[in-house]
């Protein structure tokens, strides 16, 4: 095979005409894009039992093992699990050797994403672009060449630990990175489950200091040309105890959504608050997985164990709510016996539920959300659901 090869579009990646409903994409002149950006490559995630994450990710989440580094492969210092949903890439890393530079950083964090890494045209014109924009650079533009091609990669910080790694894969058609070899496992859906439960990520959300929120959404604007999408302050998003803002950032066509969250000032502690505490320091709250059937997702996760923010009754009940949302794909009592949010804007509906933190800490979740027109964040839903967390977190004794 030469290594000039175009890598071919994975199978399994939606069609664009979906991806564009999907996650709610829109028209965007690349050609006039200071740092363009194609997509999401890949979630690194740093994990204490990488073995178990990528297990519960396969059985629970429905994601499927494709590629593999670790001891075997001759990497000694940690395993690297790599796992997929249609357009969703996972990778989970956990030590093997003591003395990793992991363990340190697992120490200090817990279980929780490292690298939002973006796939680019021109790895070198967007570090060009954001250094001299005064980002912090820092893995320098290189090659990675085994049998199936050339990755070019570089790395620029981010809020706490977290970095975006920018790689072009279009030279590249191995299972992940040159050092992973192509692996599935002995893991068998139950028959009838769909394909996979979802397709694509819609949202990655950061949760950052008090104040910091516009330095970090300047740094997206400034860094990497995205545009202001939605802000969210004061008594949008405030309960009786508790506040946070919020604003989010995109890339032209809306491919990359990065809502930014920092804690306000109210009675008690936000639950933004809470994760800068457990998390120590800022790092990814939680990512949004589109669905095109958020009712069979909640059905299949909810039967392997995996739980939810409850969804108070007098939500669906309220004659405000049955208004505003109007008519919907199903009927509202399908909806409410999972706990399913609704939420509609000018644009259209979206149906969106939020998991419980997935890890020891209460830090990072999971969001399921089906867009229908809506580009939305679910506004609407902000007050019911951060009364449903404050709940969570009372129960933690961290309100
Ligand atoms: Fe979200």
């Amino acid at each position: 095979m030469s290594i000039e090869a175009p890598a071919p579009r994975p199978a399994d990646l939606p069609p664009d005409d979906e991806l564009r409903r999907l996650v709610g994409l829109v028209d965007h002149n690349a050609a006039a894009d200071p740092f363009p950006v194609l997509g999401w490559d890949v979630l690194v995630w740093v994990v204490g039992n990488a073995t178990q994450a990528a297990h519960f990710l396969e059985s629970a989440f429905g994601l499927r093992l494709e590629a593999y580094s670790g001891p075997e492969t001759g990497n000694r210092d940690h395993k690297a699990f790599v796992l997929r949903s249609g357009g969703v890439r996972f990778v989970v890393k956990g030590a093997v050797d003591p003395t990793s530079p992991l363990v340190t950083h697992h120490d200090l964090h817990g279980d929780g994403v490292v690298d939002i890494a973006l796939e680019v045209p021109d790895v070198d014109r967007c570090i060009a672009r954001a250094r001299s924009q005064g980002a912090t650079v820092l893995v320098e533009p290189h090659n990675e060449t085994d049998e199936f091609g050339t990755v070019r990669s570089a790395a620029i910080a981010t809020y706490g630990e977290t970095r975006h790694t920018l790689i072009d894969r279009s030279r590249y058609t191995g299972p992940y990175l040159p050092g992973y070899i192509a692996r599935s496992s002995n893991y068998r859906p139950r028959s009838g489950d769909p394909r996979r439960l979802f397709q694509a990520i819609d949202h990655v959300v950061g949760n950052v200091e008090l104040g910091r929120m516009d330095h970090w959404v300047e740094f997206y604007r400034r860094v990497m040309g995205f545009e202001n999408m939605a802000e969210f302050v004061g008594d949008d998003i405030a309960t009786d105890y508790s506040a946070l803002m919020s604003k989010v950032v995109a890339n032209g066509n809306h491919r990359v959504k990065f809502p930014l969250n920092e804690p306000a000032r109210g009675p008690k502690r936000s639950q933004i608050d809470e994760y800068l505490e457990f998390y120590r320091g800022p790092g990814v709250q939680h990512i949004a997985l589109a669905t095109s059937d958020i009712l069979t997702a909640v059905d299949c996760l909810r039967r392997e164990g995996i739980e939810f923010l409850a969804t108070p009754d007098s939500y669906y009940s309220d004659p405000e709510l049955r208004a505003r949302i109007g008519h919907v794909r199903v009927p509202v009592e399908e909806l409410r016996s999972r706990g399913i949010l609704v939420d509609r804007d000018e644009d259209g509906y979206l149906l969106q539920i939020f998991c419980k933190p997935i890890t020891d800490r209460p830090t990072v979740f999971f969001e399921l959300i089906e867009r229908h027109g809506s580009l939305g964040f679910g506004k609407g839903n902000f007050k019911a659901l951060f009364q449903a967390i404050e709940r969570e977190q009372e129960t933690r004794g961290n309100l």
